[in-house]
């Protein structure tokens, strides 16, 4: 008798994206409960670029959880990596081998929790092979759960994630992102100053991962930013992508782990968008 196919990321009786929900939301939780009251900011490399104990508390919560019921799973996390493009792209190459590799941002949108501006989230991926499969995306604030499984779809509180039904860049938002990286700002402002004349409007609301899960959910109809690191993008990139948007990098080529340059759109607007940042030379590669 012919054995019946397994889905190749059940392990056990463990189902992973369970576990990536809960931590989500505990992390989540926690966080919120820490707004206001941040033991330690530190910059990274630059005053934009800060990290905080709430962020290495969130990261180590979660690495606990995840570990607890996949102990021989790799996590690649933000906290564990050092600052900066080289040695982000370094980690990704390094754990881009690995069978069952974690992706989290313990805390996307640090400058906002730090001023507290609230929007920051949880992101939690799950690669197999270098493919990722589970994402999960949590707002604490306005207590949204964002969901994406390979192949199965995307959803937020059992609502269906859609891209939105923009059909050109003139009626879409544009969410963009002042990076942190020096060499990478200046590069981010020249598609932002082209995108301002061609969008509806923009907006820069400080979270990488939110951005995308908003794109995802039909909020956004697109999103640009050069300089991302894998852990703002491996969740977020696999949501879009199961609700019916597209993912790339700004050359064009499909979205994978390793992608630092990104355009994200609903699908019919990506080639517009592609265009404008082409002509203002803010493709960063
Ligand atoms: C940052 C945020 C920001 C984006 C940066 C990211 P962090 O992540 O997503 O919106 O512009 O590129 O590094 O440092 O808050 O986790
Ligand atoms: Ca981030
Ligand atoms: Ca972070």
């Amino acid at each position: 008798m012919e054995s019946k196919p397994v889905t190749p990321y059940v392990v056990g009786s463990k189902n992973p994206l369970a576990v990536a929900i809960n931590c989500a939301a505990k992390a989540g939780e926690w966080i919120k409960s820490r707004l206001g009251d941040i033991k330690a900011v530190n910059e990274k490399f630059s005053p934009q670029d800060l990290v905080t104990d709430v962020d290495k508390g969130a990261e180590a919560m979660i690495r606990k959880l995840i570990l607890t019921h996949f102990p021989s799973h790799d996590i690649l996390g933000e906290e564990g990596v050092a600052p900066g493009a080289a040695a982000s792209a370094a980690a990704w190459q390094e754990a881009s081998s690995s069978e069952f590799l974690w992706i989290i941002d313990p805390l996307d949108g640090t400058t906002n929790f730090v001023h507290g501006f609230p929007f920051f989230c949880v992101s939690i991926a799950l690669a197999f092979k270098g493919e990722v499969i589970i994402g999960v995306i949590y707002d604490p604030i306005r207590d949204e759960m964002f969901v994406a499984e390979k192949g199965k779809g995307s959803y937020m509180h059992g609502h269906t994630n859609r891209v939105s039904a923009d059909a050109r860049l003139e009626e879409s938002i544009i969410a963009v992102g002042f990076n942190p990286d020096r060499q990478a700002a200046p590069i981010n402002l020249k598609g932002i100053t082209a995108l301002s004349g061609k969008a509806r409007s923009l907006r820069a609301g400080g979270s990488a991962a939110l951005h995308l899960a908003y794109v995802a959910a039909g909020r956004l109809g697109g999103y640009y930013e050069v300089n991302l690191n894998a852990w703002d993008t491996a969740a977020g990139a696999l949501m879009v992508a199961e609700s019916g948007g597209k993912v790339t990098d700004t050359a064009g080529n499909p979205y994978h782990v390793g992608a630092r340059n990104l355009i994200v759109s609903n699908g019919t607007i990506h080639q517009e968008l592609m265009e404008v940042i082409e002509a203002a030379g803010a493709t960063g590669n």
